[in-house]
């Protein structure tokens, strides 16, 4: 794939300081794709990200919203549209993790994770489909707990297949304009929420893969850049396992 693969694209991608979303922004602005990278409590995080950016000669914006409030995405949207005036690819990446038993049930965190993991990524989408025209590209973070839930992962698991639901039916809504929806399923991957895991996790999905070890986000950037190029035309409403066969 060529670096100027999306030349002339302007991207969105959520999460932007930290993480999977950085190593997402990174990848697709080295493919040639101005970049607005939002970000919630990372600042510094967004700041290196665009400066890497702008050091290699790419455009960027840095955009703060909290995804859990309408109100804050459609503010990040009008940055957009008096920066650049075009949108092309949205990448859903923002999201959080957090477990517990069912006794335990904690109900400000259910309405924390509900909020950014499929409130967040609905907003945005709801915004993106006023912008999004032909070769439009959405790419929505998922989870292999979403394929393999463990005890305790419930509600983050239950968000993670969610998305995967929004992914089919937004694909068939939107590719009536030519834009496709796609999910990618990482496993346990870093720099991301595998770092912040809880003890012996780490090991755990290490020796769930046969390639002994966890991804990186590259990556899973990797797998995005794929879904987000011309290349991927005719890919819409697929969930791509990006978990090196770590089926646990
Ligand atoms: N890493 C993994 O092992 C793994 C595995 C499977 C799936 N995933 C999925 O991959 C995606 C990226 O995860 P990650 O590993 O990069 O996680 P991470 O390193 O923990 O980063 C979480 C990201 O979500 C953003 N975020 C959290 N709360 C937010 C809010 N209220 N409003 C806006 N943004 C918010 C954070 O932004 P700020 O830092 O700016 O607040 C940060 O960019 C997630 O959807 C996750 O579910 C990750």
């Amino acid at each position: 794939m060529s670096e100027a693969n999306l030349a002339g694209k302007v991207a969105l991608v959520t999460g932007a300081g930290r993480g999977i979303g950085q190593a997402i922004a990174l990848r697709l602005a080295h493919d040639g794709a101005k970049l607005v990278l939002h970000y919630s409590g990372s600042e510094a995080g967004a700041r290196a990200t665009l400066a890497t950016i702008q050091e290699s000669g790419g455009e960027a914006i840095m955009v703060q919203a909290d995804v859990c409030h309408r109100s804050q995405i459609q503010a990040l949207f009008g940055e957009i549209d008096k920066a650049f005036g075009r949108l092309d690819i949205v990448v859903n990446s923002a999201g959080v993790s957090g477990g517990g038993t069912l006794a335990d049930l904690d109900e400000e965190q259910l309405e924390w994770m509900l909020g950014v993991n499929l409130r967040g990524p609905l907003y945005v989408a709801s915004e993106a489909a006023k912008r999004l025209g032909e070769g439009g590209r959405i790419v929505n973070l998922s989870s292999t707990l979403a394929e393999f839930p463990m005890a305790g992962s419930g509600i983050y698991s239950a968000t993670k297949v969610a998305i995967k639901s929004f992914t089919e039916s937004w694909a068939k809504e939107l590719g009536r304009k030519g834009v496709t929806v796609n999910t990618v399923i990482p496993g346990a991957t870093s720099p991301g929420m595998m770092d912040h895991a809880p003890e012996g996790a780490l090991a755990f999905f290490e020796a769930a893969s046969p390639f002994g070890r966890i991804g990186t986000a590259g990556e899973i950037a990797d797998v995005v850049a794929f879904l987000a190029s011309p290349q991927a035309s005719w890919v819409s409403g697929a969930h791509i396992l990006a978990n090196g066969a770590a089926n646990s």
